[in-house]
This record gives structure tokens, sequence and C-alpha cells, in this order.
């Protein structure tokens, strides 16, 4: 499906089939979408088309038409038909969980295999699973005293967050860190590395 929109970022017409697209699922603030979107918006063989979110209160929407994204808000019952019928004909070569929170059926893992990745702020397997997710993490590891964090880029499986590992970054947790300061830390990682290694596995 050809989005019209994307002739007024001057790219060739044969350049929109044979551009890498990228597809982001979110369920929070967005930031990382917003970053990645930003990374390669001058680099014309990637294409961000689409952002799915299932958080209506989600502020990225402006950012997503200055950028010209296209945004799919959905609800549950989307999520097992529209969504997955819309992302089939996207056909994208790679799809972004970033800071999204819902389990993704195996309809979708089987579909596109090795085609699903997460970011997840932490080391894992620690502290991944159900209902581990963003700050809750944070406290957790500074409630344990933990030395180090980090965050971890893998593959999506059928299980929460143990899926094959494609990246780790660690960082030190200083005495003086709070959960928020650790969730800065962390996001300032991802914001660093996420799109670097999106890019390496399209490459
Ligand atoms: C990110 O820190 C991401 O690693 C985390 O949610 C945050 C989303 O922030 N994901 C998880 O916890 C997944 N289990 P953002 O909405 O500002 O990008």
């Amino acid at each position: 499906m050809l989005n019209k929109k994307v002739f007024n970022k001057s790219y060739e017409p044969l350049q929109l089939f044979m551009n890498k697209k990228i597809v982001i699922f979110i369920s929070g603030r967005g930031s990382n979408a917003k970053n990645i979107i930003n990374y390669f918006s001058d680099k014309s063989d990637f294409l961000v088309s689409h952002v799915f979110s299932n958080n209506k209160h989600s502020d990225i929407i402006n950012h997503l038409n200055i950028k010209q994204v296209k945004f799919f808000l959905f609800d549950e019952e989307d999520f097992n038909g529209k969504v997955f019928d819309e992302l089939k004909k996207i056909n994208p070569k790679l799809i972004i969980l970033a800071g999204f929170l819902k389990k993704i059926p195996p309809l979708y893992i089987s579909y596109f295999k090795n085609k699903i990745i997460n970011i997840h702020p932490s080391l894992l397997p620690n502290y991944g699973g159900k209902g581990m997710y963003g700050s809750k993490i944070h406290k957790k590891v500074i409630e344990n005293g933990e030395a180090e964090t980090g965050i971890t880029i893998h593959y999506v499986s059928e299980e929460y967050d143990s899926g094959k590992i494609i990246f780790q970054k660690k960082i030190i947790v200083d005495k003086y860190d709070t959960p928020k300061k650790l969730e800065e830390k962390i996001h300032k990682l991802e914001y660093e590395y996420f799109p670097k290694v999106i890019e390496s596995l399209l490459k």
C-alpha cells in the first residue's frame, strides 16, 4: 500500500518499493518511538511508516503529524483482528515494541518470524516477565541494592521477555540513584542504542 504522504519526503518512486519499512508499537509516552522516528527521518532507505498504540492518551500524535507517520489507535478487539490484517498489508521488515505492554499473540509471532523485537529496561533475564515494566523495574533494582542494571533488546517470543537476546548494555547503579534517576539514565541508553541496533538488523 503506497502512502501518498511519503512522496512529500522527496523519495524517488522506485525507492518507495525498496526502503525498509519499520512499524512501532507503544503503550506509553512513546519517547523511544519519537527518537526512532527522528533517527530514521533523514535515512532514505528506511521508513518508519506507522505507530500503533493502545493508549489514547499518548502525546505522540502531534509529532507523528509533523513527521508524516501514520497513527493507528486500537483496542483489545482490534488487536486480534484489524491490527494483524493491517500489518500484513504494510508488510514491514521490522516490528518494534517500544514500551508496548501487551503480550504478542502467537499468530503474530509465527507470521512475522524474527521480525518482532522488544526493548526491556533491565538486564534480562533479571527483572523480566509479566507485570515487570518501566518504573516498577527501576524501583525493584534499587530496593534490591543491585550494583548494575541496563537495557536488553531481544526478539519477541511467546513468553514475556524471553526471546533470543540481540543486545545488552550495562550501567552502574549509583548509591544516589532513585528510581526516577535510574529511569532517566535508562532512557538515555535506549535513545542512544535502540535505533542503531534496529539499523544494524536491517542492513
Ligand atoms: C521504556 O523504558 C521501555 O524499555 C519500557 O517502557 C519504557 C517506555 O518508554 N518497556 C518495558 O518496560 C517493556 N516491558 P517510552 O514510552 O517513553 O518510550
